[in-house]
């Protein structure tokens, strides 16, 4: 096990009808104005606009609004945000919505406080920042776990460009977790959501450190409650209880706890990031079109850990078997169990051709680069240049 420092303040406040506390939680944290910050129209539609509305002003709360913001989250809204808050001397961003509005939010709270452009932070990840107003949540889809995690992930829509930057100032102070709020999801979003979680869970599951055994037995045990519950709410999409699991494990999965004591890898959702940026591809459905291939393609780097997750997780028969014959039974197992939720199995059922596969894997490893770098892999258990990437790609194309 490595070195590690744990600190992941975000308080979760989970259950049936809890989104009728936010006013009185901002109130306790002497908040008097927020800039409340949502998606597309969801929440409108749903009833949650207005039972927040009526909270905020039970509670004696002002408030300056900011809709619109689209999955993979624009750089654009997040400027015109950064503005507005400013204008109107909100004290924290309320977001109410899934990983797009809340990361749009963490960009705001963060390009507030900063001197220069917010775009910097995300074209250059060495920059720590000092300062940031504090973001709230209430959380509609489970899924990207930014109700708790530390990142946030933008798109520059000019450049075609979708990066992440990570700061533990940027963690929650509160997020708001009803299951309740999810029935209204499309199905597709669960897939969607769900193979994010998954992919959570995955990017700190497959390393090469020794001695993880309480992080493997915890990783293990989400994706197996995933794989449990994910196709009951598949069948029903009202079920409190099976939502409730999922939710759980969304949070959780990307808290940061999982992850310590051990390298993680990331290459997955590095890849990711190109489809999304250059065919605004939902981030769980390229995640679900990528993480089998890539497993394919790396899993003779260590074959006792992929045959740990086929035994562990898919529930293959490991007795007296060929490791090989193992491991990609599990890696058929996960696909099928995809599909099974409604996720696609193939770039080309993304809309995604073959024609810029390999400027996208060139894009992955050669921008953002350190002084003196010519190009940067990606992933952690097998590091990735820009031709395994294309062979990935290419494996996952049809
Ligand atoms: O915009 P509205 O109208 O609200 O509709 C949204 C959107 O169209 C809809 N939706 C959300 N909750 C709903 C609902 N519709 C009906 N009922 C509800 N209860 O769902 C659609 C997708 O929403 P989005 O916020 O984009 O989904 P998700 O939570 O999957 O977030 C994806 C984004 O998170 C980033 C991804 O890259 C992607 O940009 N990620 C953020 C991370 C982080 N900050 O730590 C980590 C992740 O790895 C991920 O990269
Ligand atoms: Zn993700």
């Amino acid at each position: 096990m490595l070195n590690f420092d744990y600190h992941a303040p975000s308080r979760i406040v989970f259950g049936k009808d809890t989104q009728k506390q936010v006013g009185d939680l901002l109130k306790g944290y002497g908040i008097k104005k927020v800039l409340l910050h949502y998606g597309g129209g969801s929440i409108k539609k749903s009833g949650l606009y207005d039972q927040v509305i009526a909270s905020l002003k039970g509670a004696g709360i002002g408030w300056a609004e900011l809709g619109g913001v689209k999955p993979n989250p624009r750089l654009t809204l997040v400027r015109e945000g950064i503005a507005l808050s400013k204008k109107e001397g909100a004290e924290l961003i309320l977001a109410v919505g899934g990983g797009s509005v809340i990361d749009s939010a963490k960009a705001i709270a963060a390009g507030v406080c900063y001197d220069g452009d917010v775009w910097e932070l995300y074209q250059d990840n060495s920059i720590s920042i000092t300062k940031a107003m504090p973001v709230a949540t209430i959380l509609t889809i489970p899924a990207a776990g930014s109700e708790s995690s530390e990142g946030t992930v933008i798109t520059d829509e000019e450049n075609s460009r979708k990066y992440p930057y990570n700061h533990n100032l940027l963690r929650p102070l509160f997020s708001i977790l009803n299951p309740e709020l999810f029935f209204t999801l499309p199905k597709a979003q669960l897939g969607y959501g769900v193979a994010d979680i998954m992919s959570h869970l995955f990017e700190r599951y497959f390393t090469n450190t020794q001695n993880t055994d309480l992080t493997d037995r915890l990783i293990e045990a989400n994706l197996r409650t995933i794989i449990k519950y994910a196709p009951v709410v598949y069948g029903n999409m009202e079920d409190y209880d099976a939502w409730a699991e999922i939710g759980f494990g969304g949070f959780t999965a990307h808290g940061g706890l999982f992850g310590m004591g051990r390298e993680q890898d990331w290459g997955c959702h590095d890849m990711e990031h190109e489809l999304s940026a250059y065919y605004d591809v939902p981030h769980g459905g390229g995640l679900a079109v990528l993480t089998p291939a890539w497993m394919t393609y790396v899993y003779k780097e260590n074959v006792p850990m992929f045959v740990q997750f086929a035994v562990n997780v898919m529930g293959v028969d490991g007795s007296f078997r060929d490791p090989d014959a193992i491991v990609l039974e599990g890696i058929d197992r996960l696909r099928a169990f995809f599909k099974r939720i409604g996720l696609p199995g193939t770039l080309a059922e993304l809309g995604i051709g073959e024609d810029k596969l390999e400027m996208m894997a060139k894009q992955g490893t050669h921008t953002r680069l350190s002084p003196g770098q010519t190009e940067k892999p990606l992933g952690g258990l097998k590091k990735l240049y820009w031709q395994d990437i294309l062979a990935i790609y290419k494996l996952a194309a049809k």
